[in-house]
């Protein structure tokens, strides 16, 4: 092993969330089209048509598409008029609670259930406060969260119910493909994600007034020429963005596959590693199969997770802790609520467990064997990792060395 000062299983780095790239040539030619006809931003033809075949693809009426994942949160937020406390899970990428705090709303965070990853409903219903305006459920690795108990409370309990659905493009809920539930549904499109616009993102509803008010707020408020009747801001996609939508969206169903043929052969190599489990994907829905995860039980695997992790760095496999250390964790949160982790124990437990591992086109069958082998060596020479790990504090990598993309959701 590489911590032992043998080279690294692998010569190049192997990445989380390698973008995945669909047919150069149409991506070529739409961006040459799109320079021919000068159009650059600003609702062009090819956000017209990356909306329509959205909405088409999701089974929704409306698609606004913006320039992010985080201002089309932010967006939607604002148009359903979100005020005081919302009720989000602390495991999740920060910008689900950033999103609100940037408006003064306060995130009031939730545990979530240590089975699905997902916000927990029963102590959901215990936090809501007089000042209490919506929930944001969060389809955490694109496993739905439990949709119908959270519209449920939310019916019962008067409140909005959004759905942050950064992970779940082309995956499904009880039959149905997720963006059509709650008020609305936010997908991102970043590059790290399997399905990439660059940057990028979307709102998607079927509420016509809705997408009506998203459409000017993307847009300064401007309907038509010099006439703002709106407070906006600027979330607009931009004409090579929705290109590399259109390609990517030709692609969808082989990068799924991608994804998936990777998740079975990691299912077969990690088989039987005492201590780690890979997490399922539920084979009754559709799923991306984007994110192998991979839960580390240090009693029995005899090494935490982080020390799983610096034994694969080494390796040059940049696996990753997720979503560490907790929203809850993070500035300005952690100052404003210095207690929070009292009340978010599966949270905790949960941040200090989870790694994930390469997928999508940065891996193949033979590198994740070698991956598996890695994982399945350390685990058997848990005492002899664990004392070279701790030897060697300096000389090997540290995790906060580890990113090279350190904003990855
Ligand atoms: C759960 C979650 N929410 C929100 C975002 C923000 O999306 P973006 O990076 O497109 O702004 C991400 C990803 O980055 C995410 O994973």
């Amino acid at each position: 092993m590489a911590i032992f000062g043998k080279p690294p299983a692998f010569a190049e780095k192997l990445h989380v969330g390698r973008p995945n790239i669909g047919n150069r040539e149409r991506l070529l030619a739409r961006i040459n089209d799109m320079l021919n006809r000068n159009w650059l931003t600003n609702d062009g033809p090819y956000v017209q048509e990356f909306e329509k075949q959205m909405a088409k693809f999701v089974g929704v009426r409306h698609c606004v598409a913006m320039c992010n994942g985080t201002v089309a949160l932010e967006i939607a937020i604002r148009a359903l008029g979100l005020n005081g406390e919302v009720i989000v899970p602390s495991f999740t990428f920060v910008a689900t609670a950033h999103a609100l705090q940037w408006q003064e709303i306060t995130p009031v965070f939730c545990d979530i259930d240590p089975l699905t990853h997902t916000i927990d409903t029963a102590q959901l219903e215990k936090m809501i406060t007089p000042r209490t305006t919506g929930i944001i459920g969060v389809h955490t690795w694109g496993r739905a969260c439990n949709v119908a108990a959270l519209e449920a409370i939310a019916r019962r309990r008067n409140l909005q119910i959004l759905f942050d659905a950064a992970h779940a493009f082309g995956c499904s809920y009880k039959g149905k493909t997720i963006g059509g539930f709650g008020r609305c549904e936010v997908f991102s499109f970043h590059a790290t994600k399997f399905f990439n616009t660059f940057e990028g993102g979307a709102v998607l509803t079927n509420d016509d007034a809705l997408a009506e008010k998203m459409r000017l707020m993307r847009n300064f408020g401007f309907h038509g020429y010099d006439n703002v009747v709106y407070i906006g801001t600027n979330g607009k996609m931009t004409e090579v963005c929705a290109a590399m939508g259109l390609t990517s969206l030709e692609s969808v169903e082989e990068f799924v596959e991608t994804n998936r043929r990777n998740f079975r052969a990691y299912r077969r190599e990690l088989d039987g590693i005492p201590g780690v489990t890979l997490m399922a994907y539920d084979e009754s829905e559709r799923a991306n199969y984007q994110y192998i995860v991979v839960e580390v039980d240090e009693q029995t695997a005899g090494l935490g997770r982080d020390e799983l992790v610096r034994v694969l760095v080494a390796e040059n496999v940049l696996a990753r802790r997720y979503f560490f250390p907790g929203c809850h964790r993070m500035e300005p949160y952690r100052s404003y609520f210095p207690h929070a982790a009292l009340i978010l124990p599966e949270t905790e437990k949960l941040c200090g467990r989870v790694m994930v591992l390469p997928n999508g086109t940065s891996v193949d069958e033979r590198a994740i064997s070698v991956i598996g082998q890695v994982m399945r060596t350390a685990v058997s020479n848990a005492a002899a990792v664990r004392a070279r790990l701790t030897g060697s504090e300096s000389s090997l990598p540290a995790q906060s060395g580890i990113a090279t993309r350190s904003t990855i959701g």
